[in-house]
């Protein structure tokens, strides 16, 4: 992955580059999520020689990995055409896909590319009773989304120091500087002239029929919400029919109610470190978390995924699954329409070598392993 990442950064212009890769404030969840991953350690046993398996079947559909792809907004930065991309990177890995309310492609194409493997990510527009929120449900249910993700983790916009630097900013004006890094970034810029410019192509029809992109951006501006109410949550339960999870929790009491809500699973994650500098590293929430929750919902995580011992740790530590944001969205950039698949065969390889190592037969085996993790919080129920 550090190859991959490299090869990204040498291929993209500079602000996409660091919309992608930055996190929020001075960067130090970002390098936190690492150094806490870094941290974990997991000691081999030795002396049986079991088949690795490393299938995985969450909310009664089986996926050929215990890992999948993140929902990115304004995915079409980190390489043009990356949700249609990474749908078919799904499709053909066997991986479950989050895409995004603010993906470059509509949910709607998405299924059709990537059939019984689309999740849908949902941010909610409170407007008129939450006329749009409840109508992107809809839509992802009739799409046949085999679950909604609700995230809460962005309840306010974040500052992102890198993008206002470059002025990447609404509405979309690029400056002489940007201008400059694109011209010297051609393999970005032909597969950019080659598709469609990013949109945000699941709310452009709230905006009307010949919305301009900046159009579409200001009513994401001014009416869209990264968070939810628990009773909001109780009544998106209400509206969907299949499996929902509750995306961006950090304190296992939250978790907890999450559930109450009648949420199917938690995603453990600190938004890549892109919302709270002095939020802790989603890994040394985790085991409180997976405590909490036993075996009433299904504990999904991410946040610093970039390699498939990554993917082993954290699945020791009780999540059900790994999801990587960056390490898809850079592979991409790295590879093109080839970095998807790219990325899904590096984790997987490196997951069976891990899993081999360490004497487990499947990612359950994990569980059984000795664990030193010194970086874990120690969060109770009822420290709310
Ligand atoms: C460019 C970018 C855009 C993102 N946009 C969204 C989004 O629209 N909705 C969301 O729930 N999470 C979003 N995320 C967070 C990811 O879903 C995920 O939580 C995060 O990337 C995981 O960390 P990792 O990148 O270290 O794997 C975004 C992340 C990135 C890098």
């Amino acid at each position: 992955m550090a190859d991959v990442e490299r090869a990204a950064r040498r291929r993209l212009p500079r602000f996409a580059y660091d919309f992608v890769a930055g996190g929020t404030g001075d960067d130090l969840g970002v390098r936190r999520n690492r150094a806490a991953l870094d941290g974990v350690e997991l000691v081999p046993r030795y002396g049986d020689l079991p088949p690795v398996d490393s299938s995985v079947t969450l909310f009664g559909r089986k996926y050929a990995h215990p890992f999948g792809i993140s929902p990115a907004g304004l995915d079409g930065l980190a390489w043009p055409d990356a949700t249609r991309l990474l749908a078919g990177t799904a499709a053909g890995a066997g991986l479950p896909y989050i895409t995004g309310t603010l993906a470059s492609a509509s949910v709607e194409e998405v299924a059709r590319r990537c059939p019984g493997r689309t999740w849908f990510q949902l941010y909610g527009f409170p407007a008129e009773r939450h006329r749009v929120t409840f109508d992107l449900v809809r839509r992802a249910a009739d799409a046949g989304a085999e679950a909604l993700v609700v995230a809460v983790d962005a309840p306010v916009r974040s500052k992102r120091p890198r993008d206002l630097r470059h002025g990447l900013v609404v509405p979309f004006r690029p400056s002489l500087p940007m201008a400059l890094q694109v011209a010297t970034s051609p393999a970005w810029s032909l597969a950019a002239l080659r598709c469609r410019m990013p949109v945000f192509a699941n709310v452009g029809r709230y905006v009307g029929p010949s919305a301009t992109l900046d159009e579409v951006a200001g009513f994401v501006q001014g009416e869209m919400r990264g968070g939810f109410t628990w009773a909001e949550i109780a009544d998106l339960r209400q509206a969907w029919p299949r499996a929902l999870v509750v995306k961006g929790l950090l304190h296992p009491a939250d978790a907890e109610r999450a559930v109450e809500a009648g949420a199917d699973g938690v995603l453990v994650s600190n938004h890549g470190g892109r919302q709270s500098d002095a939020a802790p590293p989603a890994v040394d929430v985790l085991p409180a978390i997976a405590r909490a929750v036993g075996t009433d919902a299904t504990v999904l995580f991410d946040s610093g995924v970039r390699s498939g011992l990554d993917i082993a740790r954290v699945m020791a530590l009780g999540a059900d699954a790994a999801f990587c944001g960056r390490a898809f969205l850079l592979g991409l950039a790295a590879a093109g329409s080839r970095g998807g698949a790219h990325v899904a065969a590096l984790l997987a390889g490196e997951l069976r070598t891990a899993l081999g190592q360490c004497g487990a037969a499947d990612p359950e085996g994990l569980r059984e392993l000795d664990i030193r993790h010194e970086g874990a919080w120690e969060l109770w129920k009822g420290t709310r």
